[in-house]
């Protein structure tokens, strides 16, 4: 659903950025602006920067960047709708129905699902008060009733049709689409869980949108599957959502990290013994996406699957999902229980003390991945070696972090046989990339083009772009694009604040450029003339914009002869004969 950019600008208008992040992450003055440690990333010196007065923050070490809007979507992981939402409650104002039908009937049956999801849960968890079966069983299994209520585990009785007392239309459309009943061949209607004790699954706000619901029995319980999870829906998926990582948010700030596991007993285990930084994939493989989420919490993350073949092949693909969203800064390691192990009976065994002694001894992802590739292949014969490098060769070409892929091009050389160079002449890797996400440190960035100072200027002092317009942009590069994009933003409302801009740049602009944009921007002092340089600014782009003019009449006046020109085209030449505008080419903007 779309929701106005007028409502955004006023909404950034209206909080103060300061308050917003102060909340979250303590800052103090410095100077004219605030500063803290980073909270996206590892620091001992505050780099993490916000100003009172463009209403941004910038961090100098790892490049974050945004508004008061865009720190609640990075640092509590919330969707842009989410976070407008949230933000525009904390200053009460009311974000505007959406008019067009379509999103209405969307919107509606979204807050059907959620209504039907709560409804369920409320009823689950009264029916487990209810059942002294569940209760027995979880006992049973080690937990007490202070967990239970934390992860608010619920239980389904057997019947097929008990979501008929409390939610009163049964046929409604929501309760299918949250997956919650099934309608058979014939067209009745039955509920999907019975007789299984619920999980529920929450997402970043809390709200639950889905369900896991296991049987009673042990093994060899043949109740259907062990675990049945509710279907995709619109609003869950299963490859972006975590089981617990709602509730394990604050532990994995205090731990410092996240320890990713497979099942939804595993962490409700292990919070009932006082490790309540885990988290689930919920049956699925750890997917690219669950890296990211996890990534806006820590920089550290440790994946522990159980024990058995299952586990390792589990842990495996975790380790090549994650190739592509590795970054320098990220810590991701494994975890190897005994085979006989998965991460609830481990730390049943030998408690929080045994459990995170075991942490103490997880293998990185690099030596993991080249460590399980070297012992596959006989790494003495020839054949061995080669067959080593062609295992080798995708995970390479997949790793875009630039310290880690050097390094472990080095390591896969050496074991190999082969040079580095030779290894990525072979593979016909490209030079590691230069760092990506992190903005160039203060003083090696070189000295900003003119279009550079010129939307620094516009972002600053928006009506500035009254002066300006479109045709006055010097090139297509994306610099230029920005400008262009700037010039008409700015001058259909000159008011908009600085934040109000840069949001609106975010997506249209590559993410580095963007950075850097922002980087400078925060630097520029409050205080300066900025209306005194825009002068000199302008008079540049009005020489360079000459100039370029000047090479094609001139290149005209040469190929085609005078009589090609316009009167105007005449008039600058006659003005370049007189000396009025330099000619020189080189010159550029
Ligand atoms: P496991 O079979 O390892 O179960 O499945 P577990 O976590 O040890 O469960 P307990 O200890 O017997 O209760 C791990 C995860 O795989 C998914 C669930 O998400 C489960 O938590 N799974 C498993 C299913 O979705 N369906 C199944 O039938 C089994
Ligand atoms: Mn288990």
């Amino acid at each position: 659903m779309a929701i106005p950019d007028s409502f955004i600008q006023e909404l950034l208008n209206r909080v103060d950025v300061v308050d917003v992040i102060d909340a979250s992450v303590p800052l103090k003055k410095a100077g004219a602006n605030y500063s803290a440690c980073c909270p996206f990333h590892n620091e001992k010196t505050p780099s993490f920067t916000v100003s009172p007065t463009k209403q941004f923050y910038h961090c100098f070490g790892c490049g974050a960047h945004g508004t008061a809007l865009g720190f609640l979507m990075e640092y509590q992981g919330l969707g842009f709708v989410d976070a407008v939402h949230e933000l525009a409650k904390r200053v009460g104002m009311t974000v505007p129905q959406e008019t067009r039908v379509i999103d209405k009937v969307a919107e509606q049956a979204a807050l059907g699902m959620q209504e039907a999801l709560h409804m369920a849960l409320g009823y689950y968890r009264a029916e487990l008060k209810k059942s002294e079966r569940a209760i027995n069983y979880l006992k049973g299994r080690g937990l007490s009733g202070e967990i239970a209520a934390r992860f608010q585990i619920g239980y389904a009785p057997s019947g097929w049709q008990n979501l008929a007392s409390v939610i009163k239309d049964y046929q409604s459309e929501s309760l299918g689409v949250a997956g919650l009943v099934i309608t058979n061949e014939q067209g009745r209607r039955y509920d999907r869980f019975r007789d299984r004790i619920m999980f529920p699954i929450h997402d970043q706000k809390g709200q639950v949108i889905g369900f896991g619901g296991r049987v009673l029995g042990g093994e060899g319980d043949d109740s259907g599957p062990k675990y049945l999870n509710s279907p995709e829906t619109p609003l869950f998926q299963k490859g972006h959502e975590l089981y617990g990582l709602f509730l394990a948010r604050r532990a994995i700030r205090e731990a410092g990290k996240v320890l990713v596991v497979e099942g939804y007993m595993d962490v409700v285990a292990l919070a009932q013994h006082g490790v309540g930084y885990a988290v689930a994939t919920l049956g699925t493989a750890t997917t690219p996406y669950h890296i990211t989420k996890l990534m806006r919490q820590t920089d550290n993350i440790v994946f522990c699957f159980d024990g058995d073949a299952a586990g390792r092949k589990a842990a495996w693909r975790a380790a090549i999902n994650s190739l592509p969203a590795l970054t320098d800064g990220l810590r991701l390691s494994f975890l190897f229980l005994p085979p006989e192990h998965d991460p609830d009976s481990y730390i049943r065994e030998f408690g929080k003390d045994g459990f995170e002694a075991a942490l103490k001894e997880t293998q990185p992802l690099s030596q993991y991945v080249v460590q399980t590739l070297s012992s596959a292949n006989d790494m003495q014969s020839h054949e061995g070696r080669v067959r080593f490098l062609n295992d080798v060769e995708p995970i390479l070409k997949q790793i875009q972090a630039p310290a880690l892929s050097l390094l472990l091009r080095k390591r896969c050389a050496e074991l190999a046989g082969v040079s580095q160079a030779e290894l990525e002449s072979l593979m016909n890797l490209a030079q590691p990339a230069v760092r990506r996400k992190s903005a160039p440190a203060r003083s090696s960035r070189k000295p900003p083009t003119l279009v550079r100072r010129l939307i620094q200027m516009i972002l600053l002092r928006p009506h500035l772009a009254l002066q300006l317009d479109a045709s006055m942009v010097p090139g297509n590069g994306a610099e230029d694009e920005v400008f262009g994009h700037l010039i008409r933003l700015a001058s259909e409302s000159p008011s908009l604040a600085t934040s109000a801009l840069l949001q609106s740049l975010r997506g249209n602009v590559p993410e580095s450029l963007m950075a850097e944009i922002s980087a400078e921007v925060m630097e520029v002092d409050d205080a300066f003339e900025i209306e005194d340089e825009f002068e000199g600014a302008m008079k540049q782009l009005r020489d360079s914009l000459k100039q370029r003019e000047l090479a094609v009449v001139l290149r005209i006046a040469q190929e085609q002869g005078l009589q090609a020109l316009t009167q105007e085209q005449k008039m600058l030449l006659q003005q370049f004969r007189r000396g009025a505008v330099q000619g020189s080419e080189q010159n550029k903007v």
